[in-house]
């Protein structure tokens, strides 16, 4: 929280700075209406150093018309866009969770990093993103061959409940877009650039697919790839990338080694066609080792590692904690829902059915969602999937319940059957004892 404005720009109260890129200020921000209408949203506005560049102010409102266009759950969304006092603003959805910079840099600090799953997860899911603005057309239909530019671990960021979403297509380029960059000013992160953009040279969607191959080795491997700055060692690692398999340098699954050699192909025909086939093949991976692997798993994550707070429970009737015993080894608290076991953040009382597994043991600890986690010795998440008690036990009341209609039939049945077997034998013992037999008279004794 670094600073407090008491401000406004346009209908926006400006909140938090949330910080300051190359040539824009990011605020949350907060818009009221009638009848306690409110939302929060984030604002960006030209640092005001810049705002009276020509050119700055030209790749403002080409990201403002670009963005406006892009509509997709792995992109932030653009929901406004005006001027104030001379100053353009841009007003974006409100991503609540952290960049995914931010996430690395925490993991980083205590010596971690992002589980493979998680990953691949957030990769594929910013490819996809990437897919959509690389595939965006004009109204006619004619692609317009977009371009981010300045895809970094910066721009994409990641929601508490686990989603993600490329942001700041500010030095994105469509194909015959209005601003030029002057010839020989290189404009993006120098270290997440592909050759071919650190040459100057005219770019298609698989410089962004690069960039993203450079995140996700730094995803795998939890350090940089290549030197920071612009110095003449971090441009000749660029324009001549060597860049080593991750299971090389790092706990990494090898098969992920050739989805990332694919991606960071220093030549652009070696590499993913698309950011669409890149996301793809991370997908299968992840299909394998996790199935069903989503944002509930990269959330769940995020919050157990401290990394992020979660998202607050949902307010439900109290219930009751389920205990049970499961072996001798670790302990961990899983609650029926949300899936995430808060640690920064605790539920409040009684929001939800929890289960306590204890010493579920290494093995059962340890699904592939979480395997990075345990290796990290973090406590994580067992799916809930396991934690199902009440089923079984439901079922053997079901069963006891049954047995016993059964029985009871049963018994009713063969009680039924017993006293009409009786009413039968008394029928057939009747005649023998009332109807006067016609010759008795002639074979009574009396008579005789
Ligand atoms: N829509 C949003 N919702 C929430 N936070 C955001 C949003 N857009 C940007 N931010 C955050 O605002 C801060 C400033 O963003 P900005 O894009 O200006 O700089 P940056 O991404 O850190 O650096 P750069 O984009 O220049 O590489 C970052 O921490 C970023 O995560
Ligand atoms: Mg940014």
């Amino acid at each position: 929280m670094e600073e407090k404005p008491e401000r406004t720009i346009g209908p926006y109260g400006l909140e938090e700075l949330l910080g300051r890129g190359g040539m824009a200020e990011v605020y949350r921000a907060r818009r009221q209406g009638p009848g306690g209408f409110e939302k929060v949203l984030a604002l960006k506005r030209i640092l005001p150093s810049y705002a009276r560049d020509p050119q700055l102010v030209g790749r403002f409102l080409e990201e403002a018309r670009i963005c406006a266009r892009l509509e997709h759950s792995n992109i932030v969304s653009v929901v406004d866009f005006g001027s104030a006092g001379g100053e353009y603003y841009l007003v974006m959805e409100w991503v609540d969770g952290a960049s995914l910079f931010a996430v690395l840099k925490q993991l980083a600090s205590r010596g971690e990093r992002l589980p493979a799953e998680a990953a691949a997860y957030v990769i594929a899911e910013a490819a996809l993103g990437l897919d959509e603005a690389h595939s965006l057309a004009d109204e006619a239909g004619r692609p317009l061959g977009l371009v981010h530019r300045d895809v970094s671990p910066q721009n994409v960021l990641v929601s508490r409940k686990g989603e993600v979403k490329v942001g700041d297509f500010g030095i994105a380029k469509a194909v015959g877009s209005s601003v030029r960059t002057a010839a020989g000013v290189l404009i993006g992160k120098l270290c997440y650039m592909s050759p071919e953009q650190a040459r100057n040279e005219t770019l298609d969607a698989r410089a962004d697919v690069y960039a993203l191959g450079v995140v996700l080795w730094e995803c795998l491997v939890g350090r940089p790839l290549f030197p920071r700055g612009m110095s003449g060692e971090a441009l000749n690692a660029v324009l001549e990338p060597r860049v080593p398999p991750p299971s090389e340098v790092s706990v990494s699954p090898r098969a992920l080694d050739a989805i990332v050699t694919r991606a960071v192909a220093p030549s652009r025909s070696d590499r993913y066609a698309d950011a669409g086939a890149f996301a793809r093949d991370l997908r299968v991976w992840l299909h394998g080792v996790a199935p069903g692997f989503g944002p509930g798993d990269l959330a769940a994550f995020l919050a157990q590692s401290g990394t992020m707070q979660p998202p607050p429970a949902p307010q439900a009737a109290a219930a009751p904690t389920v205990t049970f015993d499961a072996g001798p080894a670790a302990a961990a608290t899983v609650p029926a829902r949300p899936p995430v076991a808060p640690r920064a953040a605790p539920s409040p009382p009684g929001a939800a059915t929890a289960v306590e597994v204890r010493g579920a043991g290494p093995a059962a600890a340890s699904p592939p969602a979480v395997a990075g986690a345990a290796l990290a010795g973090e406590p994580h998440e067992v799916p809930t999937t396991r934690a199902q008690p009440s089923r079984g036990r439901g079922g053997r009341w079901t069963g006891c319940l049954i047995a016993a209609i059964i029985l009871a039939v049963g018994a009713i049945g063969g009680f039924a059957t017993c006293m009409s077997w009786l009413a039968r034998m008394g029928e057939q013992q009747q005649p023998t004892e009332q109807a006067p037999p016609e010759d008795e008279t002639a074979t009574s004794p009396k008579s005789q």
